[in-house]
């Protein structure tokens, strides 16, 4: 067997999954959803679900990997003969592939604000119309697009997992202060405490059905859970490390700064558009529509850049942490070499990527399920793959593997505090919530129930 390259030790390990997980999905997707399913009240669940299931499910992968020392399809093998579990092995590797090309579009939208601040257009950039302008030409788009996957792609194959730990070590702190900086000036502006109030009191009124689907989607979307990547990345931790208050800290900066997000975004949005249900709808452009407005009347210019430098190298963590995670399957899975897994990832990249970024100009027309073909791509993986993904791991665990088994592991490097939760959600929730997030999410799409 080739030999595990591993972290070097507990920070490395924290720091690399913190970079994983704080991404674009603490940005950009956690305010778009949060501002359209209910303010505080998708807080509250996102919260609750992150202290109780996302929780278990870290600790759960994580020791997993550590254990097997593999990476998921592998682990899945060693740990069972039923082919039906094993199936799940392949789908908690197959999900990164399909998430990194759409990611990177996103990435691609970074760039081209980036580089929009960088020569000057702080106003420009305000502006509505600029971004359904930039949305409507297809060969910009392609070309942000390119140029995130270029250098998401120079990394993986310059093999960079160090660089990796080092980078997030330096960017995670300043991010953090950048965003405490931005939230200040965006909560203080006129008519922003309603936001605020929005989106830190619950109210139950706005509380739906697809209020805890998203939230939980959107929590397994940030922790990057059911994705092969924390099995991965616990197969390459050494017994030592404590799996319990490691998880923690993890889960408490991710969630500091998709709720810092939150309160960039959602106040900005009573304060520049007012609270009215258009503007809290705006979905995946609000990021991209709201913070630029903030910043033009920030007088703009250096903050842009500031800010869209830093989203952009937290995207890159988190896009890295995918791509290397698809080429490590392709590597244990087909023997293949690192180049050659690498070169069959970015022309999966380019192409499904081309596809979503398409999907908003050549192929408008073409709308699966009344999507564009991104959120197509984020429904498939995040809705119906991933439930799929993490029910697989809970079977796996409580029909093959045993509880026990997975707690010994942990109990190897601390005391298992909260054995009680972990338990009580393996046995009792974890499957039946899973069901319910897939059967409504697809009824939702298919339009046959309205939640
Ligand atoms: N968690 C990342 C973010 O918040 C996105 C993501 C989802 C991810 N699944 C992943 C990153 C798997 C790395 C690996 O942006």
């Amino acid at each position: 067997m080739k030999e595990r390259h591993g972290f070097s030790g507990k920070l490395g390990y924290v720091l690399a999954t913190a970079g994983s997980a704080v991404g674009l999905g603490n940005i950009w997707r956690f305010p778009y959803l949060a501002a359209k399913y209910g303010g505080g009240a998708f807080l509250l669940v996102y919260l609750i679900l992150a202290m109780t299931f996302g929780y278990t499910m870290i600790m759960a992968e994580t020791a997993i990997g550590r254990m097997t020392q593999k990476s998921p399809v592998s682990a899945f093998a060693s740990l069972t003969q039923n082919k039906l579990i094993r199936a799940g092995g392949w789908l908690n590797a197959i999900i990164p592939i399909l998430i990194v090309p759409y990611y990177s579009v996103i990435g691609g939208w970074v760039c081209r604000y980036l580089y929009g601040y960088i020569i000057g257009q702080s106003q420009i950039m305000a502006d509505e119309a600029t971004f359904s302008e930039f949305l409507g030409s297809p060969i910009t788009m392609e070309l942000c697009f390119m140029v995130f996957t270029a250098m998401t792609m120079l990394i993986i194959f310059g093999g960079v997992q160090n660089g990796i730990e080092k980078v997030s070590k330096i960017l995670m702190p300043v991010l953090a202060l950048l965003a405490v900086a931005v939230v200040i000036f965006s909560v203080t502006r006129p008519g922003a405490l309603e936001g605020v109030k929005y989106f830190l009191i619950p109210n139950f009124k706005n509380l739906s059905v697809m209020t805890v689907v998203s939230a939980l989607g959107q929590m397994f979307y940030s922790l990057s859970i059911a994705m092969g990547i924390l099995i991965t990345f616990g197969s390459y931790t050494k017994k030592d490390v404590d799996i319990e208050s490691t998880t923690i800290q993890v889960e408490i900066f991710d969630t500091v700064i998709a709720v810092l997000a939150g309160l960039m975004v959602i106040p900005a949005v009573f304060a520049f558009s007012g609270g009215d249900s258009a503007a809290l709808n705006k979905g995946p452009a609000l990021m991209f529509v709201t913070l630029p407005k903030v910043f033009d009347s920030m007088g703009g210019t250096w903050i842009g850049i500031l800010f869209f430098t830093l989203v952009l190298l937290a995207a890159l963590t988190s896009s890295v942490s995918l791509a290397e995670t698809a080429c490590s399957t392709f590597e244990d899975e087909l023997g293949w070499s690192r180049s050659k897994s690498a070169a069959l990832v970015s022309v999966i990249m380019i192409v499904l990527g081309t596809f979503s970024c398409l999907g908003f100009n050549v192929w408008a027309g073409f709308t699966p399920l009344n999507m564009d073909i991104l959120s197509f791509f984020d429904f498939l993986t995040n809705s119906v793959m991933m439930p799929i993904s993490a029910a697989a791991i809970c079977i796996l665990i409580l029909k093959a593997t045993g509880i026990k088994a997975i707690e010994d592991e942990i109990c190897i490097s601390s005391k298992f505090r909260r054995r009680k939760v972990f338990r009580f959600v393996l046995r009792y929730l974890s499957i039946a919530l899973l069901a319910v997030i897939l059967i409504s999410s697809i009824a939702d799409a298919f339009g046959l129930i309205k939640i």
